[in-house]
């Protein structure tokens, strides 16, 4: 949610921030802005839009504009307009701001300032920090008050411990050409350190073309650029030492790299990034997973009494499979709670209990939060996190790495995969520990390492998929059904439906349809049935046959060799064989590129769906 970037160096600063917010362009595309330092002014450009909007409003960089600031808007305050698009500049035209955040006490802060005589132009939240910064900057000249810092920096602090809420910030000073600042609550910052060249940025992804070189930033921590090097330091003016750090992905992994789009890539990428995700923690030889990432937690996972995953999206419904094989394997009572409600409740938490946040980005607010309840709480809190050094991964006392390099695609689908891989992994261990025998354990992980190569074979039938998309392409309202390890893929399959083809999808377990959902079946329209070999086959047929007899349209997702489905299905899609609980990671390939042509039939921009961010960084 917002993307932001800066830089000062030997460069011209403008062609680097519109490069690096156009990496950033998935986290936010309502409206784009960039502020230079010029001839001792501030030049700021912005507009409603993209990018590339904004690349129609820049003149031709200049090469002594070497400091600048960038943002990408995704809107929370006020409507995405270009006054409401950053930088916001305070009053007095000296102090620019981009941010990437929520400022919860900005109307307390707002008006105490127009009290004060402090005009404001937009609706933001942010103009309240500009404005604060501003204000403290005039009135805050005595160098005792100042304590020895430069006024820039100490109305920038001044500023911060005034605001409650949640924060990543680039700021700018007009008066001190050779300065940038950066600051961190709660929103992702990182700072790349080049050769006498620093990029202040939101993600990784706006910083790797320059250095790999980087310092995350925590919360309450700041960060003084000059020419001459980098100061750390909490807004209460302490200093911290910081390590440089290897940023861990490189340029062609978030590169479009021949595809149309990222989330088609990254669903191409799936038998890789599965493999990546899966190497060197199964042994097949042995018959057993090393997670080592949670070793230290494993006694207290094998004794737990009760397992709670917590997350949004997609990643929840990686934790209802999570919840299946996790009963299933190891007989451990296990829940799923959307984070956003489980913050909120007051949730059963023993000594026994461990919670489990599954998080793609590692920054999403809601999830978050209730890692922070949990903790609060005095639970052990693990993390499943793809986001190296993400905020969920750094506030949980240990957790699993998705390893599967950065998604790019507002749609989560590599994630997903690699999340339930994972939780196969950890499921696998704690039953070998627990309930199911080693040789049981040693076949799950057999049937685990092959899953990558069955993946390969189901993509091989993306254009056929894309014919059942193009036949339906019409329909408004479409059902996905599974039972058992497979109801939480209907959700997925809903879900990616949805978001990136605006088609209305309800995701159901197959039996409960006839308890309502089932008035909606009217003529030819779309029912997806998981209808894979299991324990369940029997069952689901006869919903294909409750749907069907109703005229609804039939399209199947069913195991290879099922020659007798066919009769039952207007269109039908294979998934190679695999033990009913490690299904998921193969269901759900045709579900995402159903979607995902679906979308792109529809003409709709497939990684930047309207309304959505990556991360959902605000409650
Ligand atoms: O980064 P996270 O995994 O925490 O994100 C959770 C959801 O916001 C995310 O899965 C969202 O639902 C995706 N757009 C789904 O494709």
């Amino acid at each position: 949610m917002c993307g932001i970037v800066a830089y000062l160096g030997r460069k011209a600063a403008q062609p680097i921030l519109v490069e690096g917010l156009k990496r950033l362009e998935y986290r936010g595309y309502d409206s784009a802005g960039i502020a230079l330092l010029r001839n001792g002014g501030l030049c700021i450009k912005k507009t409603c839009g993209r990018i590339s909007a904004l690349e129609q409003v820049l003149e031709g960089p200049r090469g002594l504009d070497t400091l600048g600031i960038g943002h990408t808007r995704w809107a929370t305050h006020g409507p995405p307009n270009t006054v409401n698009a950053h930088p916001h500049v305070d009053g007095t035209g000296k102090i620019a701001v981009v941010h990437n955040g929520i400022i919860e006490n900005y109307n307390t802060l707002k008006t105490w300032l127009q009290s004060e005589g402090v005009a404001f132009q937009s609706e933001t939240d942010t103009e309240v920090i500009s404005n604060l910064i501003g204000y403290l900057y005039c009135h805050g000249e005595s160098a005792e008050r100042c304590n020895g810092q430069h006024l820039f920096e100490w109305a920038v602090q001044q500023a911060l411990q005034r605001l409650h809420g949640t924060f990543g910030l680039a700021i700018l000073c007009s008066d001190f050409p050779d300065t940038l600042i950066g600051a961190k609550r709660g929103s992702p910052l990182i700072l790349g350190v080049g050769n006498d060249e620093y990029i202040l940025a939101s993600d990784a992804a706006a910083i790797v073309e320059h250095t790999t070189r980087a310092i995350y930033l925590a919360d309450n921590e700041m960060v003084l650029i000059g020419s001459e090097g980098f100061h750390t330091k909490t807004i209460n003016n302490v200093v911290v030492a910081k390590d440089l750090k290897e940023i861990e992905f490189s340029l062609d992994q978030i590169e479009l790299g021949g595809f149309e789009h990222h989330m088609l890539k990254e669903i191409f990428e799936q038998p890789q990034s599965l493999s990546m995700c899966l190497g060197g923690r199964i042994d097949k030889q042995c018959g057993k997973i090393k997670l080592g990432g949670i070793a230290d937690h494993l006694r207290e996972l094998t004794q737990a009494k009760h397992i709670i995953f917590t997350a949004c999206g997609t990643a929840f419904h990686a934790g209802l499979v999570g919840e299946f094989l996790l009963e299933h394997l190891a007989r451990i009572p296990a829940e799923t709670e959307y984070a956003s409600e489980f913050r909120y409740r007051n949730p059963i938490i023993g000594d026994d209990t461990i919670v489990v946040a599954i998080s793609q980005s590692g920054e999403t607010a809601d999830t978050l939060a209730a890692v922070e309840q949990a903790k609060e709480r005095g639970a052990r809190v693990l993390g499943i996190v793809n986001v190296v050094g993400s905020s969920i991964a750094r506030a949980t006392d240990a957790g699993i790495y998705l390893h599967v390099g950065p998604e790019i695609g507002v749609a989560s689908t590599k994630a997903f995969t690699a999340q339930v891989a994972v939780l196969s992994m950890l499921a696998i261990e704690l039953g070998r520990r627990r309930h199911i025998s080693s040789d049981d354990a040693a076949r799950y992980i057999d049937e685990l390492s092959q899953i990558p190569e069955k993946i390969s074979t189901i993509l091989d039938q993306s254009s056929h998929i894309r014919e059942i998309a193009a036949a339906n392409i019409d329909r408004e309202n479409w059902l996905f059904l599974g039972r058992g390890f497979n109801y939480p893929v209907a959700l997925e399959g809903a879900l990616k439906l949805k978001e990136i083809s605006y088609i209305h999808a309800e995701g159901l377990p197959a039996a409960e349809m006839k308890h309502g959902p089932i008035a909606l079946i009217a003529d030819g329209m779309p029912a997806v049935f998981i209808a894979t070999a299991g324990p369940q086959y029997d069952k689901i047929m006869g919903n294909i046959e409750e749907v069907r007899a109703r005229g609804g349209k039939i399209i199947v997702v069913a195991t290879e060799g099922d020659d007798e489905i066919r009769r039952h299905a207007d269109h039908l899609i294979t998934i190679p064989e695999a033990p009913e609980l490690l299904q998921p990671m193969l269901a759900v390939v045709p579900l995402q590129l159903l979607a995902y042509h679906a979308a792109v039939l529809r003409g709709h921009d497939v990684d930047k769906p309207r309304n959505l961010a990556k991360s959902v960084t605000v409650e």
